[in-house]
């Protein structure tokens, strides 16, 4: 059986092999922190189970420390609440917190243009591996992270601490950043966000940069790196990939209504709804309708806004084409078609096409160049 430090040895080869590691204090970084010492337990998912379910890996079962050095997200806690202890046999839940995979760990540090000096702000410790893996690199006292959640966070700081190194750990809500160790040079965000906090805005200083995943609330997600320009300002570009990450709690889709399906208007629709199951198409939906949550699948979506009770169901008909019924205030469908159709205008291109600005007026993602087809983010 190989030891923790053999494996660790090996995933550090393959992250190398794979250009994940290209950056030698990152290798060392990746070589020296522990991954076992932070995930000690945790959630796999059962192969094939709808609803996704998770089984518990626990101390002494076996497999559990070639898990960990697997190159995969490791969930260790389920609705808020569940530790892999607390289970028996496989539960269903959503995720509330894990340790990321470290190929993507890794390269979202590298992707921030952290150095060693820099004064960085991480979002959501978690377990606590990355925020380690950056109190390495870049010297301890640099780094600052905050976790919304208390037991999460309790844990995150003993095995930070038995791994030897002393950041500056922080329980509150990310969201408000953490001002008290500011300004920053980077901050970096690992839950993803409706729109960007004003107050990381003020916090990272000017020519600053910040790393974070866009969400909202149909979960299409778009990671982007941002320069901060000037006070409550920053514009900057998405990311190649397909990163998704655990929303920030406080910025999670309110709890959904019953849904009642009533009678609407009744049209074709212009585009085939298959594409909101798209990744891009899905992004550009829910820039579309921001307040809506997209549900069903291929030809048959749903979009359902809580607030206004409107909503968009599409079906296929049986001589080809699709029908359109929609109901309420917000024509969701109208709003999600000629955001479609103007992504298609403009070569339909993955979230890498789109960029982002942050002004007095507003937060705002466009595709190609500023005055390209624009969406409000709904701060
Ligand atoms: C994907 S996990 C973090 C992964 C972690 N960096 C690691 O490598 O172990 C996301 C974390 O963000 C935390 N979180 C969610 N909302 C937050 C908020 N508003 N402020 C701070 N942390 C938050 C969750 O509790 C969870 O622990």
């Amino acid at each position: 059986m190989s030891t923790p430090a053999e494996l660790r040895a090996a995933l550090v080869d393959r992250l190398t092999g794979d250009g994940v590691l290209a950056d030698p204090a990152w290798r060392a970084a990746a070589a020296a922190v522990p991954r076992e010492a932070f995930v000690p337990e945790y959630f796999l998912t059962v192969p094939a189970s709808a609803p996704t379910a998770y089984a518990p890996v626990l101390h002494g079962d076996p497999g559990r420390l070639e898990g960990i050095y697997r190159d995969q997200t490791l969930v260790t806690q389920l609705d808020g609440h569940l530790s892999p202890s607390d289970v028996q046999g496989a539960a269903v839940g959503a995720p509330s917190s894990s340790s990321t995979l470290p190929s993507l760990v890794l390269e979202m540090w590298q992707q921030l243009g952290a150095e060693a000096g820099h004064r960085v702000l991480e979002i959501g410790t978690g377990t606590g591996y990355s925020t380690a893996l950056g109190a390495h690199r870049l010297g301890e006292h640099n780094v600052v992270s905050v976790e919304v959640d208390p037991g999460i966070g309790a844990r995150a700081a003993e095995a930070i601490k038995a791994a030897g190194y002393s950041p500056t750990l922080v329980i509150g809500d990310g969201l408000a950043g953490y001002a008290d160790g500011g300004p920053y040079d980077r901050l970096i965000a690992t839950c993803s966000i409706r729109y960007l906090p004003l107050p990381w805005l003020h916090q990272v200083r000017p020519g600053g940069k910040i790393l974070a995943t866009f969400t909202g609330w149909s979960f299409a997600f778009g990671l982007a790196l941002l320069t901060v320009t000037g006070p409550g300002c920053a514009s900057g570009r998405f990311l190649p990939g397909h990163v998704n990450f655990m929303v920030a709690r406080p910025h999670d889709r309110p709890p959904r209504q019953p849904i009642t399906l009533l009678s609407g208007d009744a049209r074709p629709s212009e585009i085939d709804p298959t594409i909101l199951s798209d990744w891009t198409g899905k992004w550009v939906a829910q820039l579309a309708a921001p307040s809506a949550e997209i549900i069903g699948a291929g030809e048959q979506q749903i979009l359902v806004d809580s607030a206004t009770g409107s909503h968009a169901r599409t079906a296929p008909n049986s001589d080809g084409g699709w029908t359109v019924t929609q109901r309420g205030p917000l024509r969701l469908w109208d709003q999600v078609e000629a955001a479609i159709q103007a992504w298609r205008q403009h070569g339909a291109p993955h979230q890498q096409g789109f960029g982002i600005t942050i002004d007095g007026d507003g937060q705002r993602v466009w595709i190609g160049t500023e005055d390209g087809p624009t969406w409000n983010l709904p701060i």
